[in-house]
């Protein structure tokens, strides 16, 4: 039989190359190709004859009985929302977010609260020495519960120690993962072998004890967690830490979970004692609201199972530049274009000489197609000149025809906002589960000319007129 030939393995993109090489031409990663037998059944070789002649496993039914996955509860209601109803036994988490945006503290309150609840804890910390740990801890006021601390970067250490423990612990959370290393694997923490490594044997220490594990992650410039795009799929379930510069309030959104659904949000205020809960997000969007200026809409928005309200405010001015400027925060741009270009070629609005600034207030990120609706609204507002009613909301999707289209939870949106003191409501004709009391106060449109004519009557196709005069 011929010698088997090693070979060299992209660690990041799963590439083969034939020879070593300091960098994959494939993915760009430095330092990931590792040499593997191809024998071992990696990268396709031929494979040895197995040993093991393989035992039969039976083979059972969809339907059967269920066990509910046992979870634990923090107590903290935006965290145990957002993992689907607390953290499952046996599961790994991955908690990703920007460096300094409040990860270790919230996972530090986490820690604290489900050792107030009698649950055992550890913290393991590769990043702060124990004393800073302490110091955070106190500051938090979580410094007189049992959560057991560590300072440790070394994945057999953390193994050992763990295993020594007289109680199972119910959740581990290492911060972070980008500091661990394990011996098995040569290169340098925090490159994408040494993290795979470490958090393949932590979620086998998971698996097989049934404690829960969380690994924090920090997200590189790119987007990704650095290195660990790998990590995504081999956890359980992935949370992000979001939140933009100079506000104060952090969004923890789920992108992953095997055991519930995505999209849910929860919201903090960063304190100077650490993280509040937001119960009521919208109150906080909503805060500083200018009700009598033109180009404001209030939007009636879904984030997974929660209504938020948020304003959308649009500047339309002149401009005096050959292309007039486009600038979005907190909205896809492509998406206003669209907006822009359906305003212009069904309903008469001409915005080709006007610069459009188009902000969601308070730092929000929307990336739901039922704000069309409000965005519309705070254009024409804007252009127009006149404010919309203030205790009005908009939502509804807009098609490229200028049709306007129905959204899910019309009547959940619609809840929220009479919660708030809103009294009608802008939305698409055939929103479903809406109450009768519900359509008596609130506009059904069919189109986007209709809300033209509704927010600015003819003052703009005037305007339009009078150009075409011209
Ligand atoms: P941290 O949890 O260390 O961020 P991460 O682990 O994601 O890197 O949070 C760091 C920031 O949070 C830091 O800039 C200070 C701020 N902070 C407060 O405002 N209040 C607090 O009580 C704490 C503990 C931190
Ligand atoms: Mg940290």
């Amino acid at each position: 039989m011929a010698k088997a030939r090693t070979q060299f393995i992209c660690q990041n993109c799963g590439t083969v190359h034939s020879r070593w090489a300091g960098k994959c031409d494939a993915c760009g990663e430095w330092n990931t190709i590792v040499e593997e037998d191809p024998t071992g059944g990696i990268g396709g070789g031929p494979g040895r004859q197995p040993k093991n002649k393989g035992r039969a496993v039976a083979l059972t039914t969809l339907s059967g009985e269920i066990e509910d996955a046992p979870r634990i509860l923090s107590g903290i209601s935006e965290l145990d929302r957002v993992t689907g109803g607390g953290i499952v036994r046996g599961s790994a988490l991955l908690v990703g977010g920007d460096p300094g945006i409040g990860k270790s503290t919230l996972l530090m309150q986490a820690a604290s609260a489900l050792a107030r609840k009698g649950h055992s804890v550890i913290y393991v910390s590769g990043e702060e020495a124990v004393a800073q740990v302490r110091l955070r801890a106190q500051r938090l006021n979580a410094a007189d519960t049992d959560v057991k601390l560590a300072a440790e970067t070394n994945i057999e250490d953390i193994l050992a120690t763990l295993s020594m423990e007289r109680q199972r612990p119910d959740l581990v959370i290492l911060d972070s993962v980008q500091t661990l290393w394990t011996d098995s694997a040569e290169s340098a923490p925090g490159t994408v072998t040494q993290v795979r490594a470490a958090a393949q044997s932590m979620i086998r220490y998971a698996k097989s004890t049934g404690a829960a594990i969380v690994l924090v992650g920090h997200v590189t410039k790119d987007g990704q967690i650095a290195g660990p795009r790998v990590l995504e799929h081999m956890v359980d379930a992935v949370l992000y830490f979001e939140g933009e510069g100079g506000h104060h309030y952090r969004i923890l959104r789920t992108v992953k979970n095997r055991f519930g659904p995505t999209d849910e949000i929860g919201v903090f205020e960063m304190t100077s004692d650490g993280l509040r809960e937001v119960s009521n997000p919208s109150e906080l969007f909503l805060g500083e609201r200018n009700e009598s200026a033109p180009g404001a809409a209030v939007f009636a928005g879904m984030e997974g199972t929660r209504p938020v309200l948020v304003e959308i405010q649009a500047l339309v001015a002149p401009s005096s530049l050959g292309t007039p400027r486009r600038a979005v925060v907190g909205w896809d741009s492509a998406r206003l274009s669209m907006i822009i270009a359906v305003l212009e070629a069904h309903c008469g609005v001409r915005l080709g000489q006007h610069d459009v600034y188009l902000n969601v207030a308070g730092g929000y990120r929307i990336t739901e197609p039922a704000a069309d609706v409000a965005v519309a609204a705070a254009l024409v507002s804007s252009l127009a000149g006149l404010a919309l009613p203030p205790d009005c909301v908009y939502f509804g999707e807009v098609s490229l025809s200028g049709a306007i289209r129905p959204v899910a939870h019309a009547a959940q949106r619609l809840k929220e906002a009479e919660k708030l003191g809103f009294k009608s409501a802008v939305m698409p004709k055939g929103s479903q589960d809406v109450s009768e009391a519900s359509r008596k106060t609130s506009a059904e449109i069919a189109d986007l000319p209709d809300l033209v004519a509704r927010i600015a009557g003819g003052k703009l196709l005037t305007r339009e007129r009078d150009n075409d005069e011209f």
